[in-house]
């Protein structure tokens, strides 16, 4: 995205596989529209990737950290790579540089890395500014969510280098908040915190929909169009998923602890969203036990258009139906290829995992299941041979647990149609 809009990128990762991927036009990961811009800008000569930090440093004025914050085992956010990027920033200092903090890191981190260079270095010959400018892209439309992005923030407490750091984004229509370290910290986990407790606040409602007979879809559609409240991220379903939002609650969490404060809202938001699976595997219970069951999961990405499968609820499904007895569980989702692409949570051992079987719209998946289980809402997924599916089917009992398919069509095809909190007949 820097390259495109007309800077002069390097891109540096330790990883030396990764990088001569980048450098052939290869994408390591799945993201729309980014494999094409890749190759459009590496024609261009606006971007290049090394794994030679001396060049990646003194080539560039401002060096950017985007390394993985993973949680800890008390749900903190490990800092261990952000510390080494500054290691090896340090390290090849040639001159002035601006150290610019895009990583999800606590509060109090910008602070931390402006400390770790002021023992490091020489600020008399090499001084380095830290500006936190968070990012708030998604997955699946990163590119999109770049390129029109609904602010940009900035925080430090270095002017010249914040102006600096603004003018990257120029060529974006976007309005752009300045403010110090903590707040534009803050801002971040703050935004995916409302965020997933948006998901899990109509996760209950759905909860409660189900039980009075009404249409979740619909009571969402409906407190939408009050802009107060604004329509996206109100979808109910089986949880929220991914790299982001079940590791910022849980940092936003410790956080709060470090601080003797517990945040009530976001413990609820993180209790609700745990327990969405057993809610949704209750309902299928219901219907049809689990135990002997051949079921057929639909999506193991933690959200569509994407392959990453962490916390995924897809993988959750498949864990909870297999430790429930479960028969065959079958797996279909465009990204998965055989069972060793599957990211467990919890890894089963070998009897369980015996009883998982990859498979792919080619083949008869849906021979002698006893349900169908929608987990991710790939688009694919509408094309399925679902007419010739009902038939293959022990029991044609499709469970939607993102309401993504059409219930009308489905029945049309030949299903039991169950969404989630989803009216009977709409
Ligand atoms: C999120 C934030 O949206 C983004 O601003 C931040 O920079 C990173 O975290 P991401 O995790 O990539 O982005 O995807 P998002 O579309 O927010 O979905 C997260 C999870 O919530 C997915 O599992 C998705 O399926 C689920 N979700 C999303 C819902 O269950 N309901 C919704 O209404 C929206």
């Amino acid at each position: 995205m820097l390259a495109k809009l007309g800077h002069r990128v390097i891109g540096y990762d330790v990883d030396e596989v990764k990088i001569a991927r980048l450098s052939r036009g290869e994408l390591p990961f799945r993201e729309p529209g980014l494999p094409e811009l890749l190759r459009e800008q590496l024609a261009a000569g606006r971007i290049r990737f090394t794994n030679d930090a001396k060049t990646a440093v003194t080539e560039s004025e401002l060096l950017m950290l985007a390394v993985g914050t993973p949680s800890a085992p008390d749900g903190s956010a490990d800092l261990r790579y952000v510390d080494a990027a500054v290691d090896t920033i340090a390290r090849h200092l040639d001159g002035p540089k601006i150290v610019v903090t895009k990583s999800t890191v606590p509060i109090g981190t910008n602070r931390r890395i402006r400390r770790r260079f002021a023992e490091l270095v020489d600020a008399s010959r090499t001084p380095v500014a830290v500006v936190s400018n968070p990012e708030f892209l998604r997955e699946g439309s990163a590119l999109r969510d770049s390129l029109h992005p609904a602010r940009t923030v900035i925080g430090g407490d270095d002017p010249a280098a914040m102006a600096k750091v603004r003018s990257l984004y120029d060529g974006l229509d976007a309005p752009c908040l300045m403010c110090g370290y903590e707040t534009a910290e803050l801002i971040k986990y703050a935004s995916n915190g409302f965020l997933a407790a948006k998901i899990s606040y109509m996760n209950e409602i759905a909860r409660l929909a189900d039980a009075v007979g009404a249409d979740v879809e619909t009571v969402a559609a409906g407190m939408g169009l009050d802009p107060r409240i604004a329509p996206m991220h109100l979808k109910a379903g089986i949880g929220y998923g991914g790299s982001c939002f079940p590791k910022d609650v849980d940092e936003l969490l410790a956080m709060a602890r470090r601080h003797n404060l517990r945040l009530r809202l976001l413990t609820e938001t993180k209790r609700v969203n745990d327990t969405q699976i057993d809610w949704f595997v209750g309902k299928i219970a219901a219907v049809r036990p689990i135990a002997g069951s051949n079921a057929l999961v639909l999506g193991a990405a933690f959200k569509e258009d994407t392959d990453d499968q962490r916390e995924s609820p897809g993988i959750r499904l498949i864990e909870k139906l297999l430790r429930l007895g479960a028969g065959e569980v079958r797996v279909m989702d465009p990204t998965v290829r055989a069972a060793e692409d599957l990211r467990w949570r919890r890894r089963p051992g070998p009897r369980l995992l015996a009883r998982v079987r990859v498979v792919t719209e080619g083949e008869d998946a849906a021979r002698g299941i006893d349900f169908a289980a929608v987990a991710t809402p790939w688009e694919a997924f509408r094309r399925l041979p679902w007419r010739a599916w009902a038939e293959a089917a022990a029991r044609p009992l499709l469970f939607d647990g993102r309401n993504f398919l059409d219930p009308a069509e489905m029945r049309e095809a030949g299903w039991t149609y169950y969404g989630v909190a989803r009216e009977v007949g709409g």
